[in-house]
């Protein structure tokens, strides 16, 4: 599949599920209401859009949510989809995950053949993390990273740089990363939701957070690619890597190759922008496999240019209404 910039689509981000057991603080508000469950797609009905898509030539699927191990029964969709995997019609099939309930899957995700998956943890401190998680508690999140590591799978820690709550610590969890075998990729906050607070307070530039990296670290940038839009640097005391995903700057929307499924069955072109493509009508109305890639096909000519996401519109509130938790990160 290509777009009209001449970008290949080839990775597909699922959201299963806008539920999620905690709620940060800069993810979601703290009375959130969930979709009603009639909205959201079934794991059939994923499962059979993750094939179309295959097809087309996706290769690459990451499972996302909300939460996608608190969705009820989750692991028949990783075991359909690692189908496709074994055939060789997928390259890759990845999870990202608060990781509270990682530790019970650890093991059935690896036999899946899931071999990375990316863990959020913005804190290693025990009351700062229930704080900004409003709900959690560290204790499993970090044995569920220690069980994927031991099941055979890379951890990546996704980190959102927040100033004024884990600026004083980044040098801290990138060392415990290093320690851990995992690496780090740091997250400016995006502009998504509205959280019933000004996100601008803790909005963090990251080459503010690298420069207080390399105040300890040597950072040797690298052409490590993921297909995501991080930018790598080795950490040379380390033996990690530490990416970053700034939104803000260029590079992300010209190499984009992605596109996003929500829990509800929309197809959204960019994180940034409205274009969206309905996918649950036809596959409720019966639509056939090819009207399934009709529709996806004339969605791919749709996908835009690139996000305005603009720092200076900060002040002003969520610009995407969308709650990340929705859309999939
Ligand atoms: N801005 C940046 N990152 C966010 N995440 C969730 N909401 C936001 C936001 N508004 C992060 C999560 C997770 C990743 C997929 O996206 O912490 O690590
Ligand atoms: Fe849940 Fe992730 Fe949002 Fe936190 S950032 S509330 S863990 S979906």
């Amino acid at each position: 599949m290509r777009d009209p910039f001449g970008r290949t689509v080839d990775y597909l981000r699922v959201s299963v599920t806008d539920r999620c057991n905690y709620r940060c603080s800069y993810c979601m508000a703290e009375d959130m209401t969930f979709l009603p469950r009639r909205e959201l797609l079934s794991l059939e009905e994923m499962q059979r859009l993750c094939m179309v898509f295959i097809d087309e030539g996706v290769r690459k699927l990451r499972i996302t949510g909300g939460e996608p191990l608190v969705r009820r029964d989750i692991m028949t969709l990783f075991h359909g989809l690692s189908r496709r995997l074994v055939d060789g019609s997928l390259d890759e099939l990845t999870l990202t995950t608060n990781g509270a309930l990682l530790k019970r899957y650890a093991a059935e995700l690896a036999d899946c053949g899931v071999r990375r998956v990316n863990v959020s943890l913005d804190t290693l401190d025990p009351e700062r993390f229930q704080a900004l998680t409003r709900l959690g508690d560290i204790a499993p999140v970090l044995e569920g990273m220690a069980a994927a590591r031991s099941a055979g799978m890379q951890v990546k820690v996704n980190t959102v740089a927040l100033k004024g709550i884990n600026d004083g610590e980044l040098n801290r969890l990138l060392g415990w990363c290093g320690d851990q075998g995992y690496d780090l990729t740091l997250i400016e906050s995006m502009p998504m939701g509205e959280i019933g607070q000004l996100r601008d307070d803790h909005f963090m530039r990251l080459d503010q957070a690298r420069a207080i990296l390399e105040e300890h670290w040597t950072l040797e940038d690298s052409n490590h690619q993921t297909g995501g839009p991080s930018r790598y640097a080795d950490v040379r005391e380390l033996g990690n890597r530490v990416g970053f995903i700034t939104p803000y700057s260029h590079n992300f929307c010209e190499s984009c190759n992605r596109v996003r499924l929500t829990c509800t069955g929309t197809l959204y072109l960019c994180l940034g922008q409205d274009d969206a493509v309905d996918l649950r009508a036809p596959l409720r109305e019966g639509g056939s496999d090819e009207m399934l890639r009709t529709a996806i096909l004339d969605a791919i000519t749709r996908k835009p240019k690139g996000h305005d996401f603009d720092e200076t519109r900060l002040a002003d509130g969520a610009q995407v209404i969308r709650f990340m938790s929705h859309t999939g990160g």
